[in-house]
């Protein structure tokens, strides 16, 4: 595997632009992505869900409420309706941001060396959004991006449906404290049922991010993401622990550390 690819054996850690760097921009934002790839961020993190008429559209929650002008659920509008609501800043004032794509998003990314950390979201329901996983990936074919991509969720039905359509795109699961403790499972027993699944990626909560499973996860072939890390001396332990990319809302302060 040639330097720098997606893979577990990636040389150094990389960097990834949460949201396309939360703490600066606003999240999930045109602008944010552009300022991350400006930076040079290696990977874009954003989250995607499907509108009424069935469009892959760029927004972290099921609702409109927190970021957007809008209310309600991402789920009850069309893409055209989406399209009249304006981005808000972290501090609550509009913006002139639009919610984009996934379409936008490859769109920008594909002339440029970044890659995408493609989470793939539920409705306000918590049930799956039908067929986005075959849209989704459509949409990376026509950009030439599935593969400088890594699409990821927390329902590993999805990461089954990525692995079954198409099993040379890299796809992942996720964990936090919380799913692990519902579903009565360990950090050890996750990596080892995305190895058997054949995935390539397991994006961790920071809280579950120790030397030992830094390990695990390079010993199943698996490149480790630890989200989403904010301050600096967990980046530099993060770093110094050889975890394969940092998913963080700060990409400028990684950036730094990593000595870029
Ligand atoms: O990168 C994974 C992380 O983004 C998952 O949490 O809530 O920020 O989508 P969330
Ligand atoms: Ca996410």
């Amino acid at each position: 595997m040639s330097a720098g690819a997606i893979g577990a054996r990636a040389v150094g850690t990389l960097l990834a632009a949460h949201r396309g760097g939360a703490q600066l921009w606003p999240e999930n934002s045109l602008f944010a992505f552009r300022n991350a790839i400006a930076l040079g961020a290696d990977f874009l993190e954003f989250d995607v869900h499907l509108s009424r008429d069935g469009q892959v559209v760029v927004i972290h929650d099921p609702t409109l409420g927190r970021t957007t002008t809008g209310t309600g659920a991402v789920s009850d509008r069309t893409l055209a309706e989406l399209r009249t609501l304006r981005l808000k800043g972290r501090d609550g004032k509009t913006t002139e941001e639009l919610v984009p794509t996934l379409d936008d998003v490859a769109q920008l990314a594909a002339p440029t060396p970044v890659r995408l950390l493609l989470e793939i979201k539920v409705d306000a329901r918590g049930g799956r959004y039908p067929g986005i996983e075959e849209k989704a990936l459509a949409i990376l074919d026509s950009h030439g991006m599935a593969g400088r991509t890594i699409v990821m969720a927390f329902q590993e039905e999805t990461v089954r449906r990525i692995r079954t359509l198409r099993p040379e795109v890299s796809v992942g699961g996720l964990d936090e404290k919380r799913d692990l403790a519902e579903m009565r499972s360990t950090v050890e027993r996750e990596i080892d049922g995305l190895r058997k699944l054949g995935a390539r990626f397991i994006g961790l909560h920071q809280e579950l991010v120790t030397a030992d499973v830094v390990r695990q996860a390079q010993q199943a072939g698996l490149l480790l993401g630890v989200w989403t890390v904010n301050d600096a001396p967990a980046m530099k332990r993060f770093i110094e622990m050889g975890v394969g990319i940092l998913i963080t809302d700060r990409p400028d302060a990684a950036k730094e550390l990593l000595g870029r």
